[in-house]
C-alpha cells in the first residue's frame, strides 16, 4: 500500500540547549486516525508544525505521498498547505474583525477548485451548532465556540490531512464528545486523515492509534 505521510529520522533541535525531537519515524496510512499524547513541552506542537511544513525539521525527512516536503519552495509549499491539509491551531487565531462565515471561508478564497464552499461552511457550522452565529464577531464568542470556528475553517477545503492542535481543549465534556464524533464522521465519509494532538485520553482513545511523545520519540501508547 502506498505511504501517505512518512517521517524517517526526524529531529528538532532550537537551540544548544533545546533539542525537542529525535529520530522519529512515523508512518500514516491514508484515512487513518491518529492521537499524539504527551506532556506540556514534550515537542507535540512542534511536531504537528513541521508536518504541517510550518517548520523545519534539523534533521531527517517527511514525505507526503511521493513528495518530499523539505524540497518544496515556498510558493509550492503554500499551495501544498491550503489543499491538502487543514490546520487547527493550539490558538485559533480567527481574523476579529470578520464574521464566523467570513472567517471560516478565508482559506477558500485562494483555492480555485474550492467549489461551492459556501455551502460547505453552513453545513459544517450547523453541524458544530453555530448556525444561529454566523454573522458574529469571534470576539462575542466562548473560547469553546471559537475552537469550533477554528475547525470548520481547518475543514473548508476538503484537506486530505487534518493537523489539530488541542482542538477540544476549551470544550466541555460533551463539546469534546461532539467535536470528536464531527472529525471521525469526516474520517469516515471523505477519507480525511486525522492527526490529533490531545491531552484529553478520552479523546484520543476514540483514534485508530495513540502514540505517545517522551523524551523526543513516539512510542505506541499502552
Ligand atoms: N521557537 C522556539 N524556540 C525555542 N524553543 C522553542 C520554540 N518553540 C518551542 N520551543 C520549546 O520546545 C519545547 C516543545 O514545545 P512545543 O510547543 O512543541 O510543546 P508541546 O508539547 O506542544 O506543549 P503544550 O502541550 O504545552 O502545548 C518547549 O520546551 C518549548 O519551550
Ligand atoms: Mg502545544
Amino acid at each position: 500500500m502506498n505511504t501517505f505521510l512518512k517521517l524517517g529520522g526526524v529531529g528538532k533541535q532550537y537551540d544548544e540547549n533545546t533539542r525537542v525531537l529525535q529520530g522519529i519515524d512515523l508512518e500514516i496510512r491514508q484515512g487513518e486516525s491518529v492521537a499524539i499524547v504527551g506532556p506540556s513541552g514534550c515537542g507535540k506542537s512542534t511536531l504537528l508544525n513541521i508536518i504541517g511544513t510550518l517548520d523545519r525539521p534539523t534533521e531527517g525527512t517527511v514525505f507526503f505521498g511521493d513528495s518530499d516536503l523539505l524540497t518544496l519552495n515556498e510558493k509550492e509549499l503554500a499551495e501544498f498547505r491550503n489543499r491538502q491539509i487543514g490546520f487547527v491551531f493550539q490558538l485559533h487565531h480567527l481574523l476579529p474583525q470578520c464574521s464566523i462565515l467570513e472567517n471560516v471561508l478565508v482559506p477558500s478564497l485562494v483555492n480555485k477548485e474550492a467549489g461551492d464552499a459556501q455551502a460547505r461552511a453552513l453545513r459544517l457550522l450547523e453541524r458544530v451548532g453555530l448556525s444561529e452565529r454566523l454573522m458574529h464577531r469571534p470576539g462575542k464568542l466562548s473560547g469553546g465556540e471559537r475552537q469550533r470556528v477554528a475547525v470548520v475553517r481547518a475543514l473548508i477545503n476538503q484537506p486530505r490531512l487534518l493537523l489539530a492542535d488541542e482542538p477540544t481543549g476549551s470544550l466541555s465534556r460533551e463539546g469534546a464528545d461532539s467535536l470528536a464524533e464531527l472529525l471521525l464522521e469526516l474520517n469516515r465519509e471523505e477519507n480525511l486523515t486525522l492527526i490529533v494532538v490531545t491531552h484529553s485520553m478520552r479523546v484520543a482513545e476514540k483514534m485508530d492509534r495513540v502514540l505517545s511523545l517522551e523524551r523526543g520519540n513516539l512510542k505506541p501508547e499502552t
